[in-house]
């Protein structure tokens, strides 16, 4: 199955995740001195993956990949430290990193915001102030200025919806809030910022700007579904999707997807097939990533999969999932779909969040017992033979 010319092979990572020492953030206070009657998070970030300092090496592994592109994600936190003050030598350690990353043929897309705050914006209500958009706006702007000529596509926001889900309606996020009207604030706040932001940074150059979005395949279950559940995944669909795309009008030059799961709904309840299970638990249907990929052809932008990946400490099934999710990807393709690129959640095991370092969704092991070393696992060589051909061999 050969995939179209030019196709964009990469990774994705993002900085908190992996920088290490990601001060001054809501999620670095948030992690310090957890009180012990306090399940989350499992661990603090601490170095990470010492990323921060060793970003050359991560390039090395993806030139070894064979990759064309790299996700990564600057850190608000860091380039602005306070309101309207920006950080210099910041400024100048991330055009070395998109340099490293240009100097190893990589495209780089590079998300603006991923869901971390700097501690000021945090304070001032964060995405609930209905000025958040303009903060937001200031700070794409000035990475237009000042990383646009080393940036193939800005991304300005990952995953609106699943950082209002996770920080503002079950709480287990900081600010870790519970309430749906806030909630709701906060997707009209990011909805606004990346239309502001989108314009903001087309008024310095002409550069491509996307947002990311997380899409979760809602199917009802084929046997004994009901009328109702039929109804209910629509709806479901509806609200992660239309919801928040239609509004953005023409304020976006390409979508990028993130997959991971498929939800299965029988009498108003979940109810997922057990066949195939992530360490984290989640039901991997790669049918799910080709409807949906089918699903976006009517909003008629460029589409590229910005993450799509497995929690799987053992590497026994992230070669087959990846051969699966990217003949979903050849199939939709093949049906028309403007698919133009796939990044592999993710290149090294990271910092999963609330979760701590349990889940390992790396092609690269990060051996923390030995000075953070990077151990390419076997599904590593598997996608950097896919990317070398830019062809996946059908396997049974
Ligand atoms: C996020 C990543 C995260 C991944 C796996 C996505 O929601 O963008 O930061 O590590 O899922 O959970």
């Amino acid at each position: 199955m050969n995939f179209p010319k030019g196709f964009i092979w990469g990774t994705a990572i993002s900085a908190h995740q992996t920088e290490g020492n990601d001060t001054n953030c809501d999620w670095w206070e948030w992690e310090k001195d957890k009180p012990d009657d306090r399940q989350f998070p499992l661990e603090p970030s601490g170095v990470a993956c010492d990323s921060y300092n060793r970003y050359s090496e991560d390039f090395d592994l993806c030139k070894e990949l064979n990759n064309n592109a790299v996700r990564i994600s600057l850190p608000w936190n860091r380039i602005e430290p306070g309101e309207g003050r920006f950080n210099r030598s910041e400024i100048e350690h991330y055009r070395k990193v998109l340099q490293a990353a240009k100097d190893r043929g990589l495209k780089t897309f590079v998300t603006l915001h991923h869901f971390t705050n700097p501690l000021w914006f945090a304070g001032k209500g964060g995405w609930t102030n209905f000025k958040s958009p303009q903060y937001f706006k200031n700070y794409a702007k000035k990475c237009a200025k000042e990383f646009g000529g080393l940036v193939d596509a800005f991304l300005t926001i990952n995953e609106p919806q699943v950082y209002a889900l996770m920080s503002y309606t079950n709480g287990m996020w900081p600010p870790n809030k519970r309430n749906y009207f806030l909630s709701l604030i906060v997707q009209i706040n990011l909805l606004r910022a990346h239309i502001d932001a989108y314009k903001a940074i087309k008024s310095v150059g002409n550069f491509t700007v996307g947002l990311v979005k997380n899409i979760v395949w809602f199917e009802p279950h084929p046997t004994e579904a009901t009328f109702l559940d039929k109804a209910i995944c629509k709806f479901l669909y509806f609200l992660n999707c239309d919801l928040f795309l239609k509004p953005i009008g023409k304020n976006i030059d390409l979508l990028g997807l993130n997959y991971y799961f498929t939800t299965r709904i029988s009498h108003g309840r979940v109810k997922n097939l057990d066949d195939v299970i992530s360490d984290l638990g989640w039901w991997i249907n790669p049918m799910g990533l080709e409807k949906i990929l089918l699903d976006l052809k009517r909003f008629k932008f460029p589409i590229y999969i910005t993450e799509n990946g497995i929690a799987d400490a053992k590497d026994i099934r992230r070669k087959k999932f990846i051969h699966d999710m990217l003949v979903s990807c050849y199939k939709a393709i093949a049906k028309g779909v403007d698919l133009r690129g796939y990044f592999h959640w993710t290149l090294i095991d990271n910092y999963e969040w609330h979760q701590g370092f349990w889940p390992k969704f790396g092609l690269v092991e990060i051996d923390k017992k030995n000075g953070l070393a990077r151990i390419p696992r076997k599904s590593f060589y598997y996608y950097a033979n896919i990317c070398k051909d830019n062809k996946i061999e059908l396997q049974e």
